[in-house]
């Protein structure tokens, strides 16, 4: 660059033409006689040297571009300097990991705001880190349905909410794995100007509100990933409580005994009584203990964590674990609690042996290691092989008995089933409600005639007998009913 002519290339020529070529030693010049002077004392050797500096073009465009280079050095690291606290002063972040339940919300409206928003969102959009989130819906014919969804993969997106651009990064730790579940670690950093901050919780609350919409009227059943709590399938529609027939009273015992617990949460703190219930329903299968619990779930607004004894790989530090950390609002639903400490070791088939022990579920239940909060449900068959120890104040709270149809179970079954229920277009079938409340009572009167005689029948059995039968066939057919 030095060796370029002076005036060739624009920028340095001109600078050099413009200051530092000194003009030619006119005698009729004062500044020439000037420089005469100032020179004279020195030595012809020095003398050289200094018109030598002055005088080279070379030199003085070399000294021009040094000063740049360094004007631009100092230029730049100024910059970084103060882009560093532009961003400690004028930006603000925000991070969420994967363990935090916004995670999938945040990341789930993120791809719906692109879908409704193509245009303005096209910035990240045209990034090319994209993950697929795939959907898969069963239909209740049978038919299913499969969706993908593209939502930001890994990497830098940009995206515009309320008028205010965010950067949203998205991070994978490809290192560290989450323990026992094995999900590697992620993070979205949402950066955005402070003034802009109050963007963060509105877009929370909205992406919240998205994915509760989706949940809404719904049971979300969680089951055990590792020793996480993750959601099994899609969310279940909610079974009205109403529909579950039980004796009597007992509903609303169990009803009113849970919401009391709720209301009490402080005069538990008060009292250093750790926040738990446990309840225990038993009886004969098909008597409704599940369809209940499901029920009263939905009824409350719970989700319910289905935990397996017997599944393989749960030992007894996994299942305290599992037990202190289920999601806010949740049961614990523990079925046939009798068939996993049945047996000492139980056996699958593939040979393999479950760990959890009858000592480790007792500690787990109520031990010094297991959590402050807890609702839990236990379902069996046969409260007579139950160990006395499991069915004591707060491990079994609430022991319930759940029976066969009592006559009056049964005829409240039969009018719900052939009746018609509000604003319902048409009935399972158009009987007058004169006749349906006669074939009830000889429903109840055939019921209660079996019941004298030591025949029992389940709610189940007679659910399956109307699912099969006109009003009319099920009161004829009900002796048929394989009576135990
Ligand atoms: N009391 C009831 N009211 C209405 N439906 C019932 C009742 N009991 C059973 N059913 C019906 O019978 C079927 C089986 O019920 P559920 O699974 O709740 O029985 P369970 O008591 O849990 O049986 P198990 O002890 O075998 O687990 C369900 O489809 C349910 O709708
Ligand atoms: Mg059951």
């Amino acid at each position: 660059m030095v060796s370029d002519a002076p005036g060739t290339s624009a920028g340095v020529g001109e600078h050099v033409k413009a200051h530092d070529i000194p003009t030619p030693p006119v005698p009729s010049d004062p500044s020439a006689i000037a420089q005469t002077t100032v020179s004279g004392p020195v030595d012809g050797k020095a003398s050289w040297l200094t018109s030598f500096l002055n005088d080279n073009p070379y030199f003085q465009a070399g000294f021009g571009l040094m000063g740049v280079g360094v004007g631009l050095t100092v230029l730049r690291q100024a910059l970084m300097v103060s882009s560093v606290a532009l961003r400690r002063r004028m930006l603000v972040s925000l991070e969420i990991s994967n363990k935090d339940p916004s995670y999938d919300w945040f990341l789930a409206w993120m791809s719906q705001q692109q879908a409704a928003n193509r245009g303005i969102l096209s910035a990240w959009t045209k990034s090319h880190q994209m993950s697929v989130q795939t959907k898969y819906e069963q239909h209740k014919n049978g038919s299913s349905s499969v969706f993908f969804k593209l939502i930001a993969g890994p990497g830098n997106h940009l995206i515009r909410y309320r008028g205010s651009w965010i950067q949203v990064k998205r991070e994978r730790e490809t290192r560290s794995q989450q323990l026992m579940s094995g999900i590697p670690w992620e993070t979205v950093t949402l950066t955005t100007l402070s003034r802009d901050r109050v963007v963060f919780p509105q877009l929370l609350s909205e992406a919240r509100d998205m994915a509760m919409k989706g949940h809404e009227g719904r049971l979300v059943i969680h089951t055990p990933w590792g020793i996480e709590w993750k959601p099994f399938g899609l969310p279940r529609r909610k079974r009205p409580l109403k529909s579950v027939v039980l004796q009597e009273g007992v509903a609303e015992k169990i009803d009113q005994d849970i919401k009391a617990f709720l209301n009490r949460r402080q005069w538990y703190a008060d009292r250093g009584i750790p926040y738990r219930r446990g309840y225990l329903l038993y009886g004969p299968p098909g008597s409704g203990k599940s369809s209940f619990i499901q029920a009263l779930a939905g009824s409350l607004g719970y989700d319910i964590c289905l935990l397996n004894l017997s599944e393989r790989g749960l030992a007894d530090d996994k299942l305290i674990h599992l037990l202190s950390n289920a999601p806010e609002r949740s049961f614990v639903l523990i079925e046939d609690i009798d068939a996993a400490f049945n047996k000492r070791v139980q056996t699958t088939e593939d040979g393999y042996q479950s760990s959890v022990t009858f000592s480790g579920f007792l500690n787990a239940l109520d031990g010094v290691a297991s959590g402050e909060e807890r609702i839990i449900f236990m379902t069996t068959n046969h409260l007579e092989r139950l160990d006395p120890a499991l069915i004591r104040p707060g491990r079994v709270d609430l022991p319930v008995l759940i029976d066969d149809a009592t006559p009056e179970q049964a005829k409240k079954l039969f009018t719900q089933f052939y009746g018609r229920i509000e604003g319902e277009g048409q009935a399972w079938e158009e009987v007058s409600e004169s006749e349906l409340e006669d074939l009830g009572k000889r429903i109840e009167e055939q019921v209660r005639k079996d019941v004298e005689g030591g025949r029992r029948v389940s709610m189940a059995a007679l659910q399956g007998l109307f699912i099969r039968s006109t009003a009319r066939e099920a009161v004829a057919r009900l002796h048929s009913l394989h009576h135990r």
